[in-house]
């Protein structure tokens, strides 16, 4: 799908070590394109040290509906060339409000500097729900809150990083009384009861069943002896054998310690 006025037109100065020569590009920003265009994306987050898999887009697609997730990108005409993405995921919450979370970012860095960041921005931020939410990185920060007010939750988000090889597994605590065992035994819709009560997010079942079952996802739900949830958690394994703990859930420090 082609967003409506998606087409721009500019130019860019390449200089060589001869005559200034002027080169212009045409792109136009599809929206949730072909599945070819996010390895690209991929390619570059990994660049950035991001965490993303190779099935994300596909798991989006799946676990959400169009009106709910897009993928934006800035394509350049004729060649079909990617330019540029960033992403728009609209949640619904219990109270009735909606949220939309901006993330995926980036440009190729051969178009970087030259203003088709801030459109393709601007171009998804029409979109979605009026509150949007978004993780910033630390140069990025004050931009996006001088521009478009991203700055109402000032929360500093920090990634924690261990090594498996350093972790003692004899040190794991334990209980007896909690039952460790698969979502798929559970049943999707108590998990996503669950969910629901800790995130307040309705409506996105599909998409946890998606995230959960992915090829080199690893998760395991909590039962209480109630066969209650008090807890869930996912490790997806990325590149490089790297971990990636989340979602991760659970009724108190305790537990999640045990979890
Ligand atoms: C960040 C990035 C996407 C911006 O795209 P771009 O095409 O290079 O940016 P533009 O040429 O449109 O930007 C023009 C100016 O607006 C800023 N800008 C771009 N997008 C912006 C946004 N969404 N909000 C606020 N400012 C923005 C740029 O930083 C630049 O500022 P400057 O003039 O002070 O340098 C690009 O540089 C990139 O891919 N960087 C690496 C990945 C990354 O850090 N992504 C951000 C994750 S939070």
């Amino acid at each position: 799908m082609i967003s409506k006025n998606s087409s721009f037109f500019f130019e860019i100065r390449q200089k060589f070590s001869g005559p200034l020569i002027m080169k212009s590009l045409e792109y136009e920003i599809e929206i949730n394109p072909s599945k070819s265009y996010w390895s690209e994306i991929f390619r570059l987050v990994i660049e950035e040290k991001w965490f993303n898999t190779p099935n994300d887009y596909q798991i989006w697609l799946k676990g959400f509906s169009k009106e709910q997730f897009q993928l934006f990108v800035a394509i350049e005409k004729g060649t079909g060339n990617f330019i540029g993405s960033v992403t728009l995921t609209t949640h619904e919450l219990v109270n009735g409000e909606k949220i939309s979370c901006v993330g995926t970012f980036i440009l190729h860095p051969e178009f970087r500097g030259q203003g088709i960041g801030l459109t393709l921005f601007n171009e998804a931020l029409k979109h979605g729900a009026t509150n949007k939410t978004l993780v910033a990185v630390p140069s990025m920060s004050d931009k996006y809150a001088s521009k478009f007010g991203f700055n109402v939750i000032g929360t500093k988000i920090i990634d924690y990083y261990a090594k498996c090889s350093a972790l003692k597994l004899s040190s794991l605590l334990t209980d007896s009384r909690l039952k460790i065992t698969d979502p798929s035994e559970v049943g999707w819709e108590k998990i996503y009861a669950y969910d629901r009560s800790i995130t307040g997010m309705c409506f996105r079942g599909d998409f946890l069943r998606e995230f959960f079952s992915q090829p080199g996802a690893y998760n395991k739900v909590v039962l209480n002896e109630n066969n209650d949830i008090v807890g869930y958690c996912n490790i997806r394994t990325g590149p490089d054998n790297i971990l990636s703990i989340g979602p991760f859930y659970a009724n108190s420090v305790r537990l999640f310690q045990i979890i």
